[in-house]
């Protein structure tokens, strides 16, 4: 196992689309997604894919961490999945923007709009395809990590650059915005 180096913004791996695993069950397949499952937990992340690791495979881990779900029960809290060879079909015309962020995109994070239902399936590294629906977090993290397949970084999905910014200031933001929630409700 080794923790691998991930690519940042600016990088030409990720803006390519990565190619299709052929046989998702191979030892070498095996070991990059130990990797890459090592490399999410110490950065630490929610998701990764294989292009931010220089790999332009079609293949990524995620988790579903319990204080980011949405408590829907197609968003339950999940330890890490692996997908290889994922297919996506996003579900009605519900977007919503969700704040996230990116390991590729050190620093910052941005407000970024969804699809709150999603459709997909994938290969597990035994070989077996599995599939299901998610909503909210889940469905937002698969969004995020497919679109690394192809070559898609969340900004380029932003309708609105003022919901983009560094952790510690919108988070600064965000806890005066709540304090001054507080204060007029208590005045009321
Ligand atoms: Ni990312």
């Amino acid at each position: 196992m080794a923790i691998l180096k991930i690519a940042r913004m600016g990088h030409p791996v990720l803006l390519q689309r990565a190619a299709e695993v052929p046989d998702p069950a191979a030892p070498e397949i095996r070991r990059l997604v130990a990797d890459m499952i090592e490399t999410m937990e110490d950065a630490p992340g929610v998701g990764l894919a294989a292009p931010q690791v220089h790999v332009p495979l079609r293949i990524f881990v995620f988790r579903v961490p319990g204080h980011r779900g949405t408590g829907d029960a197609d968003d339950a809290p999940a330890g890490t999945q692996v997908a290889i060879n994922p297919v996506v079909e996003l579900l009605g015309d519900d977007l919503r923007l969700r704040w996230e962020g990116c390991l590729s995109i050190p620093g910052l994070r941005a407000a970024v709009p969804r699809h709150w239902r999603i459709r997909y399936s994938a290969v597990d590294t035994e070989g077996r395809t599995f599939g299901r629906e998610a909503t909210g977090f889940h469905a937002g993290v698969v969004q995020h990590e497919f679109d690394h397949l192809d070559g898609i970084l969340y900004p380029m999905r932003m309708t609105d650059f003022s919901l983009f910014g560094y952790n510690e200031e919108i988070e600064r933001a965000m806890i005066a915005q709540q304090q001054a929630a507080q204060a007029a409700q208590e005045k009321a």
